[in-house]
Formats: structure tokens, C-alpha cells, sequence
């Protein structure tokens, strides 16, 4: 049953923040990021899948675990799936908000296998889903997406990793007049916040990882917002690597069915770190709580699911907060 299956992938992003949010604030994103893969590629064997990671840590030489290409699961249904144990590992390591432990599924055969390159992208809200375009100057996509909400450039928040290479989107965004929201990492939770009103972001721009641009893609095509890209390769070798992969037009825009093709496609994550989205990982005594958004394009569900671990045999309690 497809709600079995939403829960059994939830449990495995959930083991990941688990693991992962021990290590927050203590400076060390490695350690961090190790503890996710370990806890997410753990909890893929209970899951009763034949699933391919096509978006994982990296090609199979560099990642001991969670590589592109491998298999996971006990058997069962043949899905690709998207992850990534850790989004925003300085978050974790540093206690900032939006880190999260996340993953994609779809039908075999459906996932993009983006490379480890950068990809520039448009993510909106389902509002203005058709008034962006990845090739329109931003001052176009403000204004256009602006009109579409029924608001002022001026009321509008654009989230905008904070990089150099970003100095002059900054510039423009300033002088057209809307607001901005820059974030040190975590791009994933930028464009999934466009479609989920009081997150206070209204439109994501820039260039990101090309890998979490999958990620993005896939929970836009079940909230019904827009994700376009284009890749930005750093060198011949990247792109040469990548037209192996290819399943769509890879230097034209990337649409959301190139990225994703398919309207089966699934996104959990779990909070690692508290954010505007979800609750970061808490522990007490004799238990743990998560908080996790599971949204499902087959169902047309979105499910924010809190989960509470026991861990001991004591009496326990239960608060609601
Ligand atoms: P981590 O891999 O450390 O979790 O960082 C994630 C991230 O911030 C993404 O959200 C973003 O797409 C990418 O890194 C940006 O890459 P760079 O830091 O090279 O600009």
C-alpha cells in the first residue's frame, strides 16, 4: 500500500536526523554527515523495496555507503531514489536553522541522475508556478511572480544562497525592491519553502548543487509549484560524466519532467536542526522526538508527521508542545 510504503521511507529519513542531529553545534560536519549516511543506509534494509540511489553521496569510488548506483532495500518494488542523509551539514555542525535529512522516490527510471556539478534554479509556490522561467532576469521573475500573488515587489522575499558568486542577483534584487532571505546552506529547504505559505519566502533564486536540485524538483511536483534549472558545469570532465547519465536535453533548460518524469514522485524530510519548515531533532531522557513533512504526488497527500521514539522501559509521558 502506497501509505505503507510513504511511512517506510519516513522511518529511514527520521533514523538519519536521529543519528545526525547528536552532532549538532559541535563544529564537526563529517562526523555529522557520516552519522546520517550510517543511520539513513541502515534503515533502507528494513524497507521491502529494489531501490537504485541515483542521487546519493557520490560516484562509487569516493562514497563507502549510499553511492550512485546502489542497491537498497530487502526486495520488492524497483524505485530510484534521491537522497540526502544531511542537507546543510555546516547547519548541524554550527546549530543553524533548516538543516534536514531528506529523500526523493519515484517509479525506476524516473529520477534525474544529476551529477555532483551546480545547477542554477527557479523555485515558486503553486500560486505563480507559471510565471517564472529559468532563462527570465530575475527582475522579470519578481515582478511576474509579484503580479501573481496579488502583491507589491516590496512584500515579496526572495531566499538567495549567500555567495559570492550571487553578488550581482543580490544587487538586482535589491534595486527591483523586494526583500531577501540569504542563507548560508541549505538551498532545499529555500525552494520547497516558496510553496508553503508562513515560511515568509515567496520566490528561490541561484545557483546551487545540482543533486539537490532533484531533491527540490520532486517535492515541488507534489505540492503542484515550479522548478526549472540549468546546469552550470565547472569543467569538461563534469559534463562529459554527466552525458553518460543523460535521460533529457542536458544543456537546454531542465524542466520539471526532465528532472523528475514522473507524477509519482515522493519527498520526506526530516528536521535535523529547528527551522521555519520543521522542528530539529529533540531529545530527552528516555526518547527522541522528530518532526517530518512526507509529501506524495501519487496521493496528492502532504502528511507533517511528528514521531516519538521510546527507548527505555520506564514510564513515559507524552507532551504536547
Ligand atoms: P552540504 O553538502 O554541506 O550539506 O551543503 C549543502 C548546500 O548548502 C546545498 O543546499 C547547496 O545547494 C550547496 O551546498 C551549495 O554549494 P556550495 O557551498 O558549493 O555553494
Amino acid at each position: 500500500m502506497r501509505s505503507t510504503r510513504i511511512v517506510e521511507m519516513l522511518e529511514v529519513t527520521e533514523a538519519a536526523a536521529l543519528a545526525a542531529g547528536r552532532w549538532m553545534g559541535k563544529g564537526d560536519k563529517h562526523a555529522a554527515d557520516n552519522a546520517a549516511v550510517e543511520g539513513m543506509r541502515a534503515a533502507f534494509n528494513e524497507v521491502e523495496i529494489d531501490g537504485t540511489i541515483v542521487i546519493g553521496e557520490g560516484e562509487r569510488d569516493e562514497a563507502p555507503m549510499l553511492f550512485i548506483g546502489e542497491k537498497v532495500g530487502r526486495g520488492g518494488e524497483g524505485i530510484d531514489i534521491a537522497v540526502d542523509p544531511l542537507e546543510g551539514t555546516n547547519l548541524t555542525a554550527y546549530g543553524q536553522s533548516n538543516s534536514l535529512a531528506v529523500l526523493a522516490f519515484g517509479p525506476a527510471g524516473t529520477l534525474l541522475h544529476a551529477p555532483d556539478t551546480y545547477m542554477k534554479k527557479v523555485a515558486v509556490g503553486p500560486a505563480a508556478a507559471h510565471v517564472v522561467h529559468i532563462d527570465a532576469t530575475p527582475t522579470e521573475n519578481i515582478r511576474n511572480v509579484a503580479k501573481a500573488l496579488k502583491r507589491d515587489v516590496e512584500d515579496l522575499v526572495v531566499c538567495i544562497l549567500e555567495r559570492d558568486r550571487h553578488v550581482d542577483l543580490i544587487r538586482e534584487v535589491r534595486e527591483v525592491g523586494a526583500r531577501i532571505r540569504l542563507i548560508s546552506d541549505g538551498d532545499v529547504f529555500g525552494a520547497v519553502a516558496t510553496a508553503i505559505e508562513g515560511t515568509g519566502i515567496h520566490l528561490y533564486l541561484g545557483t546551487g548543487a545540482a543533486p539537490e536540485g532533484v531533491l527540490a524538483c520532486a517535492a515541488m511536483k507534489c505540492l503542484g509549484g515550479c522548478f526549472m534549472g540549468r546546469f552550470e558545469w565547472r569543467n569538461a570532465e563534469e559534463k562529459a560524466r554527466a552525458v553518460v547519465m543523460e535521460t533529457c536535453n542536458i544543456d537546454d533548460v531542465l524542466t520539471m519532467d526532465c528532472l523528475v518524469n514522473t507524477d509519482e514522485a515522493a519527498f520526506i524530510a526530516t528536521g535535523v536542526t529547528d527551522g521555519e519548515m520543521l522542528r530539529g531533532v529533540k531529545y530527552f531522557g528516555n526518547g527522541a522526538r522528530t518532526n517530518s513533512v512526507a509529501m506524495d504526488a501519487k496521493s496528492k497527500t502532504v502528511r507533517f508527521i511528528e514521531t516519538i521514539y521510546r527507548t527505555g522501559d520506564e514510564k513515559f509521558w507524552i507532551r504536547m508542545d
